[in-house]
């Protein structure tokens, strides 16, 4: 910890309560945080760890309507798949609330009074789409119309989702209300904006001048956003869903989403801690560090600090905010509406026992400085070539062999040789490059640094073969092993941020426990917790520390316990501090049996996943045909009788085809039209191969003026049918006519 901090406030970005959280959600911001969470914990630190659904907003209200219920239904279900599916992967928060709740309502509310009271706002009237029928203002994912850019339906006031296009509501050809399907039409509106403009020197001060560490994506977004001039933004909305706007007049307008999520931090802060939640928003002792995905940078790094210094009252601001970029699957990018995503709750249900499978593999794949590729290939190959070969497999054969020569007891050591004091020897270089990184929010390398330990391990155990030791020396098959298990007791320690699950099993087998940090989550009775376990919870406490200093020293305290009694057995305890010391394990000390740290993933597990993505992708396409199929080009401008008496239509058969050279679209056919035999050159090689062409009935225009076409003379027009997709298709008669029958 920073010498100027004495706690650290960690936030993760409240997921939307419209849907479940994803693989994206995850490597973007809940399990790099909950590996810093842990880490920071581990060492002893003060950590408060926040987090909570969002649940205002208008896709909510959209929802509920498409399913014919509230939005509070909505929230509510989508509440609870969250926070289980969190809890499910190992991620504790302090507190998971909802902005629903009665102490945010108040809370929001009150923020935007004081700022109201002490006219930070600034109001401004506009024009905005109103639904005569309804008798309602329109939010712009309210509005549909036609694309102006693609010409598709159904494109939404703020985008179109067919070709991605941002839109404004003014833009859409024949816009429509969702609600009623009237035309809406503009009627003035008023609201209060927070004039950005007006901080902008001082956030250029604060990030530009005062935060050049921060990562580069999230350094650039500001400085582009500084830079381009910032300007006032509305913080409310004419809508019926969120927290009301707490002045005279405002009735049917609530805060704009945006405005209150962030203020949900300290909503929630508040509900567990009602008593001592200022000391984490108003302390200069506090660092406050939000986690979150890139597309939340300009809200968490402008905005809400804008907001918190206008409202003053000594709340602090972010020391950092380590966003993600973003996280593709099967190198398409996620999406919701389109389903293209690893539903979180699904992979547990699908993958039980593999929590930490994910976690791994969702932060050695960490989109930390470009966006990244999740694919099912990798994840396998991951979990089988590391996880199950590498990590598993040393800690087995280390285990197993202690069983089968030591009657699970540690081994002696006796006097060490230069390979086991290079590998030993290893261990501290790697701990205090896991460090580095986690501080500095490097979770894919800091993983990395890990891993290393567990490579050290395994081939170190290959390296000293002691199972052939064994036939000779017994006494150096103890020292060879007893290294092996030091070193199992160092990935206890080094993996419980990572995959904590797996480190809780290692703890087991090797009979020891660790310090895992103080828990807030029983509201002001803080305690320490010495142990936990993927579920959470402390076997053992002690009393939480009321400051930074007395918080170390709880912890150096806690690591004097050397064994903790529970059920009957004796647990050695393990901090953080001591990993790569090489007496974790004394010797005698019993060892549990061997069970599996990972098992293999069997490509029928895999191939299914597969098969549901394939599966999504085909019912996608049948969907954007059927759609494309809805779209036909309009009609073109009226033409007489005589115009169309003009053109000389007859149905022909093709003799020959062949590939004009030099070329990739053109065919010269050789037809029969009944009146003669001649070439007809076509653009169709695209759609057709020469062999498809010949003996086929076609109808052709006879009497267009003769044309070189690549030196050939072309005479006449094979006619075809151009269809939504783009596909050239000729018309044949459905029956055979003889050649040279006139259409018309
Ligand atoms: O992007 C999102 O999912 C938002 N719900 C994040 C909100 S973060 C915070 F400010 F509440
Ligand atoms: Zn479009």
């Amino acid at each position: 910890m920073d010498k100027k901090f004495k706690r650290t406030l960690v936030t993760c970005a409240l997921p939307y309560a419209n849907g479940p959280v994803h693989i994206g959600h995850l490597a973007g911001v809940y399990v790099p945080a909950d590996i810093y969470v842990r880490y920071l914990r581990m060492r002893g630190e003060d950590v408060l760890y926040v987090c909570g659904s969002d649940e205002h907003g208008v896709p909510i209200t959209i929802k509920a309507r498409q399913q014919g219920c509230t939005p509070q239904d909505i929230v509510d279900q989508y509440h609870k798949i969250i926070k289980d599916s969190f809890s499910g992967l190992g991620i504790n928060f302090d507190i998971y609330g909802r902005t629903s709740s009665e102490v945010h309502g108040k809370n929001a509310s009150e923020f935007f009074r004081k700022l109201y009271d002490e006219g930070k706002f600034i109001t401004k009237e506009s024009e905005q789409y109103y639904d005569p029928e309804a008798k309602t203002f329109l939010a712009d994912r309210y509005i549909v119309g036609t694309c102006p850019k693609c010409g598709a339906e159904g494109a939404y006031g703020d985008q179109c989702e067919k070709c991605g296009s941002t839109l404004s509501p003014e833009e859409l050809i024949n816009p429509k209300s969702k609600l009623s399907g009237a035309e809406p039409v503009k009627k003035k509106t008023s609201h209060w904006y927070l004039p950005l403009d007006q901080y902008e020197k001082w956030l250029s001060e604060w990030i530009l001048d005062g935060h050049k560490e921060w990562r580069s994506n999230v350094y650039g977004q500001c400085k582009s956003w500084i830079d381009g001039g910032l300007q006032p933004r509305a913080v409310s909305r004419d809508l019926d869903w969120g927290v009301p706007v707490p002045v005279e007049g405002a009735e049917g307008k609530v805060l704009y989403v945006w405005f209150d999520a962030p203020i949900g931090y300290i909503s929630n802060t508040q509900e567990l801690l009602p008593q001592s939640w200022e000391k984490w928003w108003k302390s200069g002792d506090t660092k406050l560090v939000h986690f979150i995905g890139k597309d939340n940078i300009v809200f968490h790094c402008i905005v809400f600090p804008s907001m918190l210094k206008a409202y003053g009252d000594g709340y602090i601001l972010p020391d950092n905010v380590p966003a993600n970029e973003f996280l593709n699957l099967e190198g398409d990018k996620i999406s919701t509406s389109k389903n293209w995503a690893v539903w979180a709750h699904e992979y547990i249900k699908d993958f039980p026992g593999k929590e930490d499978v994910m976690r791994y593999v969702l932060t050695a794949n960490a989109p930390e400085t470009k966006d990244n590729d999740f694919s099912w290939k990798d994840f396998q190959a991951r979990n089988n070539s590391e996880l199950v070969a590498i990590f598993g497999n040393f800690v087995n054969r280390a285990i197993v062999l202690t069983h089968k020569y030591f009657a699970g007891k540690v081994p002696t050591c006796g006097e060490l040789q230069d390979i086991d004091r290079e590998a030993l020897g290893e261990i501290p270089a790697l701990r205090a490059s896991l460090e580095k990184n986690i501080e500095g929010y490097h979770f894919r390398e800091a993983l990395k640094d890990a891993m290393s330990i567990a490579r050290v391990g395994n081939k170190y155990i290959s390296d000293t073969e002691p199972w052939k030791v064994a036939k000779t020396d017994i006494e150096r098959t103890g020292t060879i092993l007893n290294v092996c298990l030091q070193i199992c007791a160092d990935l206890a320690i080094a993996f419980e941020p990572f995959t904590p699950f797996a480190a809780e099993r290692l703890r087991n087998m090797l009979g020891v426990s660790i310090f895992a940090g103080y828990d807030h989550r029983s509201g002001e009775q803080e305690t320490v917790n010495t142990y936990k376990s993927g579920e959470g919870l402390a076997i053992h406490t002690v009393p939480a520390p009321c400051d930074a200093s007395s918080a170390a020293s709880a912890c150096e305290a806690s690591s004097a316990i050397s064994t903790e009694s529970g059920a009957g057995t004796e647990k050695s305890l393990l901090n953080w501090s001591r990993l790569g010391d090489t007496d974790l394990l004394p010797a005698g000390h019993q060892l549990n049996q061997a069970e599996l740290l990972f098992a293999k993933i069997e490509d029928e597990a895999i191939n299914a996943q597969l098969a549901r993505l394939e599966a999504i992708k085909a019912e996608r396409e049948a969907a954007a045909k059927a759609e494309a199929a809805k779209t036909v080009t309009p009609q073109k401008e009226e033409c007489t009788f005589e115009d169309f008496q003009k053109m000389d239509i007859r149905t022909a058969t093709v003799l020959e085809a062949e590939r004009v050279p030099k070329t990739d679209k053109l065919l010269k056919l050789s037809i029969d039209t009944g009146i003669d035999k001649r070439t007809i050159v076509s653009g169709i090689a695209e759609f057709y191969t020469p062999e498809e062409m010949v003996g086929k009935q076609i109808c052709i225009l006879a009497n267009l003026a003769p044309r070189k076409i690549r030196g050939i003379e072309s005479k006449g027009m094979i006619l075809m049918a151009r269809q939504n997709d783009g596909k050239m298709r000729f018309i044949t008669p459905a029956e055979v006519l003889c050649n040279g029958a006139e259409i018309g």
